[in-house]
């Protein structure tokens, strides 16, 4: 009896520690499947989050605070609760390079007005919501789940699309950026006519993930204020200059961030490449929420002032005053609230732009009810004309001027 006990558990523990044949994987991973999606849909239902992973990952929620190691769940709270964080596993060699110590010159005031009119007669409002409702018609945009992946190449597909198209004149190609995980980012560039500043680009981004702050792999959830506006805000900028044949003098590149949501993942990963590549990113501009009009205040450019550059923000004001139709309201939004923080990170002047005070925003992100209902697609145009006005001034801007004095009498 004894003997047959011990065998029995000799055996038990054998298949215990042996690898499971294919069928018993296979019977597994489906169970776990099953599991997760049931777990889902009660915690769903009853208000936890359940994202089925509990993998650690190493966040930092502000400046002066050690990194904590946090579960995707722990990360969704932080979420709900709008608390910024950078995701900063993949990133912990990060040490401020030589480059980061130095930032390039930038023009004072706008000098391009007579050459934009062209490119802001072709933005279409119109055209902004056809792209946006497809767009959100994707189950989520997370950066883990599958319709995430299937959104990032619909998403690739528009850019090239607008390439072929074009028939005129511009030098501009596409690519994508491959990360750890399938939503990759998307970087489309206009080459510039000076090929001495082919190192100096300037960037317009905004991210293409989106996120249920309860059930982020499998909720619903639309993202079209977040980041649906920023990220068609954008397209329809490059569409109007692709569209027209622009020409820059310094490189222009267009960037759709993959996994925003999970800490600045994507948007990291391409701020490192840059900087290891030492490419000197003259100016970078965030879209992020371009379409809530909130009831608080009037309609207005919400300019974020923390965590930003300070001199290229004042500059974008000068270009929403010269290229936008309605005023400005400085407001902040944290440690690490979007993509512009990465390359402000890696050293990189950038500024972000958003749709209205911080207080006044869209009370619907992060959940399924954040559609296109509460979009205002003429809102999402003066973001379009601000982010246009960025692209020609200082695609143009070849450094290389004289500041202007003035003489005396
Ligand atoms: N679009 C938001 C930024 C945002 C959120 C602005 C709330 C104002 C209020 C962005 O996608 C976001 O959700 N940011 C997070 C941090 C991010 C790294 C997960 C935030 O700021 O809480
Ligand atoms: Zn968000």
């Amino acid at each position: 009896m004894v003997k047959f006990q011990t065998l029995a558990l000799l055996s038990l523990a054998s298949t215990a520690l042996a690898a499971p044949a294919w069928w018993e994987q296979w019977t597994l991973d489906k169970a776990k499947h099953i599991q997760d999606t049931v777990l889902s849909h009660v915690n769903n239902r009853f208000g936890n989050s359940n994202s089925g992973d509990s993998t650690l990952r190493l966040v930092q929620t502000a400046e002066d605070q050690a990194p904590v190691w946090m579960t995707e769940d722990q990360r969704m709270a932080l979420l709900r609760k709008n608390i910024g964080y950078m995701d900063i596993t993949d990133h912990q060699d990060f040490e401020p390079s030589l480059r980061s110590m130095t930032r390039l010159r930038l023009p004072k005031k706008a000098v391009q007005q007579a050459k934009a009119n062209r490119y802001f007669n072709s933005l279409s409002t119109a055209n902004m919501e056809v792209t946006l409702k497809e767009f959100t018609s994707f189950h989520n945009r997370y950066y883990r789940s599958k319709t995430g992946h299937q959104s990032a190449q619909w998403l690739y597909k528009q850019i090239s699309d607008l390439i072929e198209e074009s028939s005129a004149d511009s030098d501009v190609s596409i690519r994508k950026f491959q990360h750890k995980w399938d939503q990759f980012s998307i970087i489309a560039r206009f080459e510039g006519t000076d090929d001495t500043l082919s190192n100096q680009p300037v960037i317009v981004g905004a991210h293409q993930d989106s996120v249920n702050g309860w059930n982020p792999l499998w909720g619903r959830s639309p993202g079209a204020d977040d980041d649906g506006s920023g990220t068609v805000t954008i397209l329809e900028v490059f569409r109007s200059l692709v569209g027209t044949g622009f020409r820059p003098t310094r490189p222009v590149e267009f960037h759709w961030y993959s996994a925003e949501e999970a800490g600045l993942l994507g948007s990291q990963d391409v701020a490192e490449s840059y900087d290891k590549k030492g490419v000197e990113v003259i100016a970078m501009i965030q879209n992020d929420m371009t379409g809530y009009v909130g009831a608080r205040f009037e309609e207005s450019f919400g300019i974020i002032t923390d965590y930003v550059d300070p001199e290229l923000t004042e500059l974008m004001k000068v270009y929403a005053s010269e290229y936008g139709d309605i005023p400005i309201r400085e407001t902040k939004c944290g440690y690490s609230c979007s993509d512009h923080a990465s390359w402000n990170k890696y050293g990189y002047r950038s500024a972000i732009a958003m749709e209205g005070d911080f207080s006044d925003i869209s009370p619907w992100i992060h959940g399924p009810e954040d559609d296109i209902s509460h979009v205002d697609f003429d809102h999402m145009k003066q973001f379009a004309k601000l982010s246009l006005g960025f692209a020609i001034e200082l695609g143009h801007f070849s450094g290389k001027e004289k500041e202007q004095r003035h003489r005396c009498h």
